[in-house]
């Protein structure tokens, strides 16, 4: 599966994207959209085989060599550090930008009513895996340009979603992610290292995760293209300046 053709070696000067959590949703319309570019993709799933996952391979049509599918399950420590480790055997190879984008919603998740196992679970999916997953990447030799976090609304403190029956452990968890974003992009200041670090909240955006029954409204839901239209330009357009910061997918900056 992973045989490296020529093009994933740094002789060309293509922009690579990592983009982790690829099988589905955001992910994959990320995927869908840099292959239509031109640029040059490491895209990783959990199960290559499952059916939502081998749709990547059809977006990717003939042109495989500009797109590897690899495995990681941020769930495993062992998963992610194997995956790094496959990375750091490509020749002069650079990544312009990481998107971690894998997460996980298991609706309704209240505080006072969730089980020790299912918070642990949106903590250990949405905030522990993502940033040992960035971790592990910055340990290494690999020049990686920026890190975009994928975080959401519902994480910010500053503007507090009350409405949001049984999204707590989801919340809570992507609020922990924020705090975590920031402190890797100060630590990364303090020792002059140039990599990015921004979390983007993507919008309202109908996929798998949003297709639940919710008892409150959902204002301006839009398609995972519209989001990702709008957050490659976002992205695109920060510099270290704009390292530790939180932006929506229109290019707001969101509050904390
Ligand atoms: N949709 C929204 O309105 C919205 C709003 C705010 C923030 N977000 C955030 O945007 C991101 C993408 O969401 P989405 O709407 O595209 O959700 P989605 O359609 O449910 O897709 C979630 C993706 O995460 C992957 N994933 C889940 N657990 C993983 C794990 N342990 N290891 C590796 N990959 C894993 C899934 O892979 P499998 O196919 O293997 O399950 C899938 O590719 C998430 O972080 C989400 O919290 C979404």
């Amino acid at each position: 599966m992973n045989q490296i053709p020529d093009v994933l070696y740094g002789d060309q000067d293509l922009t690579t994207w990592l983009i982790v959590g690829a099988s589905r949703g955001i992910g994959l319309e990320f995927v869908r959209q840099l292959l239509a570019r031109g640029e040059r993709i490491i895209a990783t799933v959990r199960e290559p085989w499952a059916s939502h996952a081998s749709g990547l391979w059809g977006q990717a049509g003939s042109d495989h060599g500009r797109c590897q599918m690899y495995v990681c399950d941020i769930l495993s420590e062992d998963s992610i550090v194997q995956f790094v480790a496959q990375l750091t055997t490509l020749r002069n190879f650079k990544i312009d930008y990481v998107v971690i984008n894998a997460g996980v919603l298991r609706y309704p998740n209240r505080a006072t009513e969730f089980s020790f196992e299912e918070f642990a679970f949106h903590l250990h999916t949405n905030t522990i895996g993502p940033i040992i997953t960035a971790q592990k990447l910055l340990q290494t030799n690999i020049p990686v340009g920026t890190i975009v976090f994928m975080s959401s609304d519902s994480g910010s403190h500053g503007n507090f979603r009350e409405m949001e029956d049984g999204f707590a452990a989801y919340a809570a968890s992507k609020s922990a992610l924020n705090m975590a974003i920031r402190h890797m992009a100060a630590e990364l200041k303090r020792k002059d290292d140039d990599t990015i670090i921004l979390a983007m909240h993507p919008g309202e955006v109908a996929t798998d995760m949003a297709n639940i029954n919710l008892t409150w409204q959902v204002e301006g839901i839009i398609t995972p293209e519209q989001s990702v239209v709008n957050m490659l330009e976002v992205i695109q357009s920060k510099g270290i300046q704009h390292s530790g910061t939180f932006w929506t997918w229109e290019g707001k900056p969101y509050v904390w």
